[in-house]
């Protein structure tokens, strides 16, 4: 579909290519909170995504789908294992999220995603238009911006970090921190999602490049600016709220309580199954209420949702395992016939099942233990246009700066949490509304075409260009 004025590259296609048994082949929603924020801003503004389709050693050619101009990239089997599950899921991610798990540093898995960076890079190449604006996203892709710059000069760059950029003492222990800060170098805006993490952006430049920086401004010595600052996302608010509104899902969401048994209270969590997400510190919690005897079973039900991650990896395969014991166990101790405590949902589901969950959820709790963001509270906002319903939001999330009327908890502070799920449970409809009015005019005002708007104006060349030295 020839040359593209507007450019998007991520990792993934907003559709993962599904292989059936039968070599049937189907189109599914990819996980994860950036294609759900992205999806609705490719839809207004038009332009190509360039991305992997999800299946390994599968070439295809650029295609529409659902009025998307999509742009596959090839993955080989093993670049798989070694720049998508090794360098961008076994170093950055952990690397990136507190160390929460160890980031395992392996020269193959750099060279592997030096080489898909690079496939990336040329393939935005060919397909942006001349002065195109092309906006590169997340920690899979962070040498792309200066690869494309040498390419393409003739382009403006974005580039935006959907999950945390770590504090300077962790970043340094990545043996080609530099090489990965020259590559954000090559954009003419980095956005991240909050302010400490673009400060500690800047800061690492200062200090591990050498470049002059002033506020959120890096001077490169050929005298070009980049600038680097936070704009925290969202999702489309109202397409939500409207998908809560449909009739049938109104309706799903009275058969889901129905299948729970009618209990007073639905808990809800749902995540990606990822070891950032806090999911057994949130399960000792409930746990613990219903065998101290705080909360009891008739009362209330926890349904945890966790859509299948990374698979291949030892330590979701470890989570996973993990999880299913803790579930198991509790279940197994406190459960009776037709009534366990917990009901626990390894798997994906459309959107449309989301929002009935969150319609039926009288509690919300997302409590990770480092979040970029973290869409799913804000999924849950913009779903209750009732009024109602409770979220227990954990500190360590980025959605924590703005969505402040939520029971914010520290998730390693099991007691704390205990106490913030019994709080929510047991809010009454008054102060369920004062906390969820004030959660959803931050969630409404503030969504996704308002973030993209205020990247894509800060790095329209017209903005740019009045920028000085001081
Ligand atoms: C997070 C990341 C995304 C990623 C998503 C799903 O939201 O920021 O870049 O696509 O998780 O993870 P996956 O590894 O399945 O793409």
């Amino acid at each position: 579909f020839g040359s593209a004025e507007f450019v998007v590259i991520a990792n993934r296609l907003p559709v993962d290519r599904v292989v059936a048994p039968d070599g049937s082949t189907t189109w599914r929603t990819s996980p994860g909170g950036l294609v759900t924020a992205l999806e609705p801003v490719m839809r207004r503004k038009g332009g190509a995504w360039i991305g992997w389709h999800g299946a390994p050693d599968e070439k295809l050619r650029p295609f529409t789908h659902q009025g998307l101009k999509l742009v596959p990239v090839h993955l080989s089997e093993s670049e798989v294992v070694e720049y998508y599950e090794g360098f961008s899921n076994g170093t950055l991610w952990p690397l990136y999220h507190d160390v929460i798990a160890p980031p395992a540093f392996h020269r193959e898995w750099w060279d592997a995603y030096v080489t898909v960076n690079r496939r990336f890079a040329e393939r935005a190449a060919k397909v942006a238009a001349e002065g195109a604006i092309v906006w590169v996203q997340d920690y899979q892709l962070q040498l792309v911006p200066a690869m494309l710059r040498e390419l393409r000069p003739d382009v403006r760059i974005g580039f935006f970090l959907h999950i945390p950029f770590p504090p300077t003492e962790l970043f340094q222990q990545l043996p080609w921190r530099r090489e990965i800060l020259e590559g954000l170098l090559g954009a003419d805006l980095v956005g991240f999602q909050l302010n400490g993490a673009a400060g500690n952006f800047i800061r690492l430049v200062r200090q591990r490049v050498g470049h002059k920086t002033h506020r959120d401004a890096v001077y490169l010595p050929d005298g070009r600016v980049v600038r680097a600052n936070a704009y925290p996302i969202s999702i489309d608010a109202a397409g939500f709220e409207e998908m809560a509104r449909d009739p049938a899902v109104v309706a799903r969401a009275a058969e889901i309580r129905e299948s729970l048994g009618n209990p007073r209270t639905i808990v809800l969590g749902i995540d990606r199954l990822d070891y950032t997400k806090g999911l057994r510190q949130r399960i000792r919690a409930f746990g613990e209420l219903i065998t101290e005897g705080a909360v009891h079973p008739d009362d209330a039900v926890f349904v945890q949702v966790a859509t299948p991650s990374r698979e291949r990896v030892d330590q979701y395969r470890m989570l996973r395992d993990e999880i299913d014991r803790l579930v198991g166990r509790l279940n197994g101790d406190v459960g009776r016939i037709g009534q366990p405590p917990i009901t626990y949902l390894h798997a994906s589901y459309p959107r449309e099942e989301m929002a009935a969950l969150y319609r039926a959820a009288d509690v919300m709790v997302v409590t990770p233990l480092r979040d970029g963001m973290n869409l799913v509270a804000k999924e849950y906002v913009a779903c209750r246009y009732d009024d109602r319903g409770s979220l227990v939001l954990s500190e360590f999330a980025g959605a924590a700066g703005e969505l402040k009327q939520a029971y914010l908890v520290n998730p390693y502070d099991i007691n704390g949490m205990k106490q913030a799920m019994l709080d929510a449970i047991k809010a009454g409809p008054k102060e369920q509304a004062r906390r969820m009015k004030a959660l959803r005019k931050q969630v409404m005002e503030n969504d996704i075409d308002q973030w993209a708007n205020d990247f894509l104006s800060e790095l329209a060349p017209a903005t740019h260009t009045k920028r000085t030295r001081p």
